[in-house]
């Protein structure tokens, strides 16, 4: 089990844009929340899932306004996050509230959204609008099917 999670947080680091995302991350004032949280809260998915609530509303307001440069810099605060839920995930201190014997299951639906994340990046990079707005259809379904699956 330890192996596929070492996998799985390699293969999520390697599916990120190699542009800039993390420096950018790293420096980036935007968003509402507060920066510089690296240390991993208490509940690491409960943060990384509010940091992408907020990042998902802004994509929504950013598709209604026509702003798709204002998309991108909330989801390196998500980045940021989602790498405090990988070590979570090594330390073995996450607990999901439903089918938490399926770690395996929700780590590989976890990449899979996070590809979803790329591809909306790289949509919004290019202010590709149709792309954009399949790419929000799409996360939204997969927001859906891991509650569906893992939250209560
Ligand atoms: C790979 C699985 C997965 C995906 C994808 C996912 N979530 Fe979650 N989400 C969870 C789990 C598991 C919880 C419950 C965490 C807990 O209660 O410990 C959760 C909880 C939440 C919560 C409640 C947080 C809280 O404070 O209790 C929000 C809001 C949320 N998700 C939003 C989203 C949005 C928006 C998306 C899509 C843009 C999304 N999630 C995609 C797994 C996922």
């Amino acid at each position: 089990m330890k192996r596929t999670i070492a996998t799985a947080a390699i293969t999520v680091a390697l599916t990120l844009p190699t542009s800039g995302w993390t420096e950018e991350a790293e420096h980036s004032g935007h968003g509402t929340h507060a920066a510089g949280e690296l240390s991993a809260p208490g509940n690491a998915v409960k943060h990384e899932m509010r940091l992408l609530d907020a990042a998902y509303k802004n994509l929504l307001d950013s598709i209604l306004l026509d702003t798709p440069e204002a998309i991108e810099p909330p989801f390196h605060e998500v980045h940021r996050a989602k790498m405090a839920t990988e070590k979570a995930l090594h330390a073995g201190k996450v607990v999901l509230p439903k089918n938490g014997d399926k770690l395996g299951e929700f780590i590989e639906m976890d990449e899979a959204f996070h590809g979803k994340l790329k591809k909306l990046i790289g949509a919004a990079r290019k202010k590709d609008r149709k792309g954009i707005q399949d790419s929000a259809h799409e996360i939204l379904d997969s927001c859906v099917q891991c509650h569906t699956r893992f939250r209560k």
